[in-house]
């Protein structure tokens, strides 16, 4: 029987052989890994635990925060902040950036997460997850403060996500492609099951929230009227879409099989670039998916080439199998 290995000795092994990444990066991985395994156990037991339903408050982008997702922030924080391989967090759940406190040593990494994807997916029972994205704390400057998370997403230095679905999987990239793990409850220890995981160029499969059809640009519209026109229209083939309203499902699909995933830039509010977050949501998946072989964009730029201008910054997304991204990146810019 082939030999199972453990998160902890992947990255052990990262550490010792590929020199990927260092024993503070290592540390923050486990322990961000750790604290999903707990989300995963408060995701399981459901309305047993008293864990479904709306906490009756709104997080600073005006959304009504469901318990889980103040109990997923909470159980982040919590695991992280003791162990000294972090100097500051940021979560789309708080106003701004938390400060490692005095009483424990400072590291030089950032931790920014969405900790619960797909919030209205909770109460009922469809796959929901968690996001993350490091980045490194930048050299000289004493304190951490708000500006030092402003980074390009090019500069992260791990992402990840954990769907909490049919399985609970962990997916990382360290910059050296992408790899999956699946939580073994027995064994409580996340077990690799795939490496090296590529999102196929071409795709028959769309993801995008249809109900905003009569609020896109032209560029999306035509793009997707294109796709409904099946074998009868110029892309020649027949589209299947897929919409699941969790992003990290959606891309759980994409990174297994290709598609294609949007959400664009819409008229509701035309004043926001997007409704999801470039920092806790965009870049971190962006980079999975390149790391994968697909392509992300806004529409116009490389989404990792964006320089944030705020903590909690939206950004349109289209992102997965390549060729496809292509074509609706050139429907936007002409070329
Ligand atoms: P969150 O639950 O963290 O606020 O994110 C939800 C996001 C994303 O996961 C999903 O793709 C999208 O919102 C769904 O939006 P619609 O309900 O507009 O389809
Ligand atoms: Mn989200
Ligand atoms: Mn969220």
């Amino acid at each position: 029987m082939a030999q199972r290995i453990s998160l902890t000795r992947y990255l052990v092994e990262q550490q010792r052989e590929e020199g990927h990444i260092p024993s503070q990066l290592r540390l923050l991985l486990e322990v961000v890994a750790r604290a999903c395994k707990s989300i995963s156990q408060a995701v399981n037991k459901g309305a047993l635990g008293g864990v479904l339903g709306s906490a009756d408050s709104e997080n600073v982008q005006g959304e009504v925060q469901k318990k889980l997702d103040i109990i997923a922030n909470e159980v982040l924080i919590e695991a992280n902040e003791w162990g000294g391989h972090l100097a500051a967090m940021a979560s789309e759940e708080m106003d701004s950036i938390y400060l490692v406190p005095n009483r424990y040593p400072q590291g030089e990494y950032l931790l920014l997460f969405d900790p619960l994807d797909g919030s209205s997916n909770i109460d009922v029972n469809v796959s929901i997850g968690t996001i993350f994205s490091v980045l490194k704390k930048p050299e000289g400057s004493p304190g951490v403060t708000e500006q030092d998370f402003l980074q390009a997403g090019a500069k992260q230095v791990a992402a990840g996500y954990c769907v909490y679905g049919p399985q609970t999987t962990l997916v990382l990239t360290v910059g050296d492609g992408v790899s999956m793990f699946t939580l073994d409850r027995e064994q409580g220890s996340f077990v690799l099951t795939q490496e090296n995981v590529r999102i196929p160029a071409d795709t028959k499969e769309f993801a995008i929230n249809m109900s905003n059809m009569r609020h896109w640009d032209e560029p999306v519209k035509r793009y997707i009227d294109e796709c409904l026109q099946g074998k009868e229209g110029p892309r020649g083939k027949d589209f299947n879409m897929r919409w699941i309203a969790s992003m990290v499902a959606d891309v759980h699909r994409i990174l297994t099989r290709g598609g294609v995933f949007m959400y664009p830039w819409d008229k509701r509010e035309p004043n926001k670039p997007g409704k999801l977050r470039l920092m806790y949501e965009a870049n971190p998946m962006s980079w999975l998916v390149e790391q994968a072989g697909g392509a992300a964009t806004n529409g116009r730029q490389r989404i990792l080439d964006i320089e944030p201008g705020q903590l909690h910054e939206r950004v349109s997304v289209i992102l997965g199998s390549k060729n496809e991204v292509d074509r609706v990146t050139s429907y936007h810019t002409g070329v």
